[in-house]
């Protein structure tokens, strides 16, 4: 989708003239603020100084819902509207949170019920934040008010450019809220959906254990029960909490629009972590905009044994950037909080190594951002964030990535709003699909099997061929794309599996996994022979499912993918063909000899069938090579550990390059390019030094 089509109402062109920009997109290079945590006898130091920085803007406001309304009714925004007028006589322009985040003492004192109950039926207790039952009545109605009260104090404030509603919805130690409030909320989301309990009790097949309901009020969510719930209820209750968000939202977007038509409006989320449908959520926002800490993903790495898996930690952050972009069909993004330094609660992430905070700047560029807010500018010295690591230490010095962030600012100036605002080339697309997601959660069939390691996986060994991704749902046509890939696709709408087989009927190839088509879109299983409703488009059946446990398997590739025999890991499905080639088949047990990888071609296209899951050697292996044959071409041969994306507007090209390793690495050029951040002129045979980047031109 071009980038052009973002709305461009006033905000864009207020954005423009301050940043000193000719009209088109606004330049967002900016920062986290937070003065309501700084004496104010320092703003203008501070305001100065991020001018001096080059930033364009904050953000502002999202956690101070206790100093702007102290007591039920009673606003003050006057330090809030002192502080923006600092920034604007700076030229920074200014993001405002909605505060519904965090609400105060005095409120969860008055009104304890809008606090969440977890998935134990234990009610949480403030003194956190995000703590709060997105059903609630009084506190939606609440938090309405006070972000009612902030549009109309500055909707035409000089300066405001655009909102942040809340903050990362369900980012919280428990993320789904159980509540009486919930409760009542999904009976009225089923009475919707389902129109009759004779519907609903035939979907969710409520005659097993004699759960058959009689009145919707019966209908109870998935606490505790002394046995497993029902899945087609488990899975309808995930969707409902991720409606009651983003109804929530909505809320107070209705709001934003009429009260200030000047402004942006967006919301942050953390991507793959977040129990939301991003889809939803940002439908009709103005843009996606996405919190990315690096360190986050190394601390998880190291928790699981996995220390220094460098290549899989810029793979996964590749991925939550690809998926930002796709969110919203392909238009650019906005990183609202990026890592500037170590990061961390109780413990310190590791400290970024000297590069990498210019280099995750890029390669959020390099993904499709048009814009970049670092987290954050001072450090806190009391809080619970006192280890979160900004632009200046917690004695006001400069951080270590100061300098360097200063530098990619600048530089992404230069490069310009064009670049910024650019297209993202994708010749291939990976489905992420949050049915597929909840529902394997709910019952994932091997302990160790997760969608999200598949997602991960997969993505790492598809970005092995270099081609650019989308990373898309399950309601996406796909003629888009050369190639599509989509792991573990266990829950199957007859709609999903109609645009599959148009694609491959019109010359796509589709790539994907055991568990295919396995559950209907109401988590029944489905009564046809696996792979249910694709048996047809893949040429193949599945004749047995096996989870992989102490009883090992292999697998012998066909040349077609040759390569080292691969273990099998978690999972095999033995494939009976119907028309369909075998590209590999198992090599131990009762299945020994039996396919393991099918390819069928179906119309004009070719559908590929990974009954086993493989190791990541053989997974990055085959993916590619099926990449290939599909007809995707890296745009530049790189080594390993280095990234290349291509971003494109009419006919201007720009190739990012972008080195995730510690030492320097060389890549050759097919052409001569120029570097637009040196000027250099460039062929043959190039070094791009450790963390670092080159952007090149033809
Ligand atoms: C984000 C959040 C910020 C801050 C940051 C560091 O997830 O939006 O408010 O908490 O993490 O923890």
């Amino acid at each position: 989708m071009s980038a052009a089509s973002i709305r461009l109402p006033l905000w864009a062109q207020t954005v423009a003239s301050l940043a000193g920009a000719p009209a088109a997109g606004p330049l967002l290079l900016g920062v986290d603020y937070y003065p309501d945590q700084t004496p104010e006898a320092l703003w203008e130091e501070d305001a100065r100084m991020m001018a001096d920085f080059g930033f364009t803007n904050v953000r502002i406001a999202e956690f101070a819902w206790a100093l702007m309304e102290p007591a039920e009714g009673k606003f003050d925004f006057a330090w809030l509207r002192r502080s923006v007028e600092i920034l604007h006589k700076h030229n920074i322009a200014v993001i405002l949170g909605t505060p519904s985040a965090a609400p105060p003492p005095w409120l969860t004192a008055k009104y304890p019920d809008i606090v969440e109950v977890n998935e134990k039926g234990e009610r949480l207790h403030p003194g956190g934040r995000r703590f709060t039952c997105p059903t609630n009545q009084v506190y939606r109605r609440l938090s309405l008010i006070i972000a009612s009260e902030m549009a109309r104090t500055f909707t035409e404030t000089p300066g405001v450019i655009g909102w942040q509603i809340d903050n990362e919805f369900t980012l919280g130690s428990s993320q789904r809220c159980y509540c009486n409030y919930c409760q009542a909320g999904f009976q009225t989301w089923l009475r919707s959906r389902y129109g009759t309990l004779d519907n609903l009790n035939q979907s969710w097949g409520t005659v097993f254990w004699s759960q058959t309901y009689t009145d919707f009020s019966q209908i109870p969510v998935p606490l505790p029960s002394g046995g497993d719930p029902n899945p087609g209820l488990a899975l309808d209750y995930d969707r409902y909490q991720s409606y009651a968000n983003v109804s929530f939202q909505q809320e107070q977007l209705d709001m934003l629009r009429k009260t200030c038509p000047r402004h942006f409006v967006t919301t942050n989320n953390v991507g793959l972590v977040d129990t939301i449908n991003m889809r939803d959520l940002y439908e009709k926002l103005d843009f996606t905009a996405f919190d990315n800490y690096p360190g986050f993903f190394d601390m998880l790495m190291a928790q699981q044994g996995r220390m220094g898996s460098s290549a899989f930690v810029s793979s996964s952050i590749a991925l939550g950037h690809d998926l930002a972009r796709s969110v919203k069909g392909g238009k650019p993004f906005m990183i609202m909080e990026e890592q500037s330094g170590k990061a961390g609660q109780k413990t310190f992430s590791p400290q970024p190594e000297k590069g990498q905070a210019r280099l995750w700047t890029y390669q959020a560029i390099a993904h499709g951002a048009m814009g970049v807010n670092y987290f954050r500018w001072d450090t806190a010295t009391f809080g619970a964030e006192e280890y979160w690591h900004g632009i200046l230490n917690h004695d006001r010095s400069k951080s270590p990535a100061f300098d360097e962030i200063k530098q990619g600012v600048k530089e992404l100036k230069a490069l310009g709003r064009e670049v910024l605002y650019s297209n993202y080339v994708a010749d291939a697309a990976l489905v992420f699909d949050y049915d597929c997601s909840w529902a394997l959660a709910i019952q994932p069939g091997h302990f160790r099997l997760a969608y999200l390691d598949q997602i991960v996986s997969w993505y790492g060994a598809i970005s092995a061929s270099r081609s650019g991704i989308d990373v898309i749902g399950p309601e996406i046509d796909l003629s888009a794309y050369k190639i599509v890939f989509a792991p573990v696709a266990y829950v199957m709408s007859e709609k999903q599996a109609a645009r599959i087989r148009s694609f491959v009927q019109g010359g796509g190839m589709f790539v994907t996994n055991f568990r295919l088509g396995v559950k209907t879109e109401t988590s029944q299983i489905v009564r046809t022979p696996l792979p249910g409703l694709l048996r047809d488009v893949m040429g193949v059946t599945v004749e047995d499912y096996i989870p992989v446990y102490s009883a090992k398997n292999g697998m012998k590739f066909s040349p077609a993918l040759a390569g080292p025999d691969s273990e099998c890991v978690l999972w095999t499905d033995i494939l009976q063909p119907a028309g369909a080639e075998v590209l590999a088949s198992y090599t131990m047990g009762a299945h020994a000899g039996q396919p393991a990888i099918t390819m069928n071609s179906f119309g004009k296209g070719k559908a590929v069938y990974i009954g086993g899951d493989l190791n990541e050697a053989s997974l990055a292996r085959v993916l590619r090579t099926l990449s290939g044959m599909a007809g995707v071409k890296p745009p530049l041969e790189v080594p390993a550990g280095v990234e290349v994306t291509v971003r494109k507007a009419g006919n201007k090209q720009w190739i990012f390059v972008l080195n995730h390793g510690a030492s320097s690495q060389s890549v050759n050029l097919p052409a001569a390019f120029v570097d637009l951040l040196t000027g250099e002129k460039l062929t043959g045979k190039i070094d791009i030094g450790a963390y670092g980047v080159r952007v090149l031109q033809a």
